[in-house]
């Protein structure tokens, strides 16, 4: 299986690999089907731009580094009940956000590679949910490269749910840093560190960020790893993942420290597994999986079906998607 952009779909030689949600998150078709023009209109109309598929070319890849869809669903609901609680005056449903946080842990903590989900395959009402639970699954990997214990990921992991929470009671893109930072820091049982997440995370290195223009340390680690993972997120819903990975390796010690960005590097591909690529060599490949190296998938071939895994062979190189 493999993600495609919904204007690729054929429904000739593709059927769909997961389901499709509605805008309430229910299963608006189920996996294996294949997908009716007048049921495709109905997907676009909804907002949704990306379809994962299973076709001849993708055969044999299970996507198992994605993260299973009912347990991300479940988080990216319980973000969406937050920002309502929020903006109708109610407290934030902060036990639900524990329990979230403590299955994206377990993931995270038991497998070597966690992929997000993308959130252009949910309906547009439920995509800035998803990017906060996509940013919540990067930077733990983040911190769990940079060597953080499971307190430090838990208050990672909640600033970063909550980060753009601030949205849910001003529309001013300028002002929801502050207005998230001002709803965090009144929970009592959440770490301040986690409010500074939802504070510093539109901050950079150079001064060139918002709401303060701090610079250097005083842009704090945890809102660096919130800051790029949402960086990466935004520009990965626009662009192909290697050039969003392109993007965010030119912040390397300007928008954010050079450590941070090699942590990140470390731990998100830029072809994650059902991308098609091309190598120097001219031919023609799909990524499979990833093994022991984030920017050395194993890719196969597409004229002969042969696998090279690229973390051994260091002479083969990827020139781009296709
Ligand atoms: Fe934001």
């Amino acid at each position: 299986m493999r993600p495609i952009p919904i204007h690729q779909y054929d429904e000739n030689t593709m059927q769909l690999a997961k389901p499709a949600y509605d805008r309430r998150g229910r299963v608006l078709l189920s996996a294996s089907q294949i997908v009716h023009p007048k049921y495709l209109e109905k997907l676009k109309e909804i907002g949704i731009r990306t379809l994962i598929v299973e076709d001849a070319e993708s055969r044999g890849i299970s996507l198992e580094e994605m993260i299973d869809i009912p347990t991300w669903l479940d988080v990216v609901q319980t973000v969406e009940e937050a920002f309502a609680a929020v903006a109708g005056k109610k407290p934030l449903p902060l036990r639900g956000l524990q329990q979230g946080v403590a299955k994206l842990l377990k993931e995270i903590l038991s497998r070597p590679l966690i992929l997000p989900i993308p959130s252009s395959t949910m309906a547009e009402n439920l995509a800035p949910y998803a990017h906060a639970v996509n940013v919540a699954i990067m930077a733990l990997q983040v911190g769990k490269s940079l060597g953080y214990h499971e307190l430090m990921l838990r208050d990672l992991a909640i600033g970063c749910l909550l980060h753009d929470i601030g949205k849910a009671v001003t529309s001013e893109s300028q002002e929801h840093p502050v207005a998230g930072f001002d709803i965090i820091r009144g929970v009592r049982e959440v770490n301040l560190l986690s409010a500074h997440i939802a504070f510093q995370h539109h901050e950079r290195l150079d001064g060139q960020g918002y709401p303060r223009a701090i610079r250097g340390n005083a842009f704090l680690e945890y809102a660096q790893i919130c800051g790029i993972c949402s960086l990466y997120d935004h520009l990965a819903d626009e662009l192909p993942p290697h050039e969003a990975m392109e993007r965010v390796m030119g912040t390397s010690g300007t928008a954010f420290s050079t450590e941070i960005v090699q942590a990140f590097v470390r731990t998100v591909p830029a072809y994650p597994p059902g991308t098609k690529i091309r190598l120097m060599s001219g031919e023609d490949g799909i990524v499979t999986r990833i093994t022991t190296h984030m920017q050395r998938p194993v890719v196969r071939r597409l004229a002969t079906g042969e696998e090279i895994s690229l973390a051994e062979e260091l002479t083969v190189m990827i020139t781009g998607s296709i």
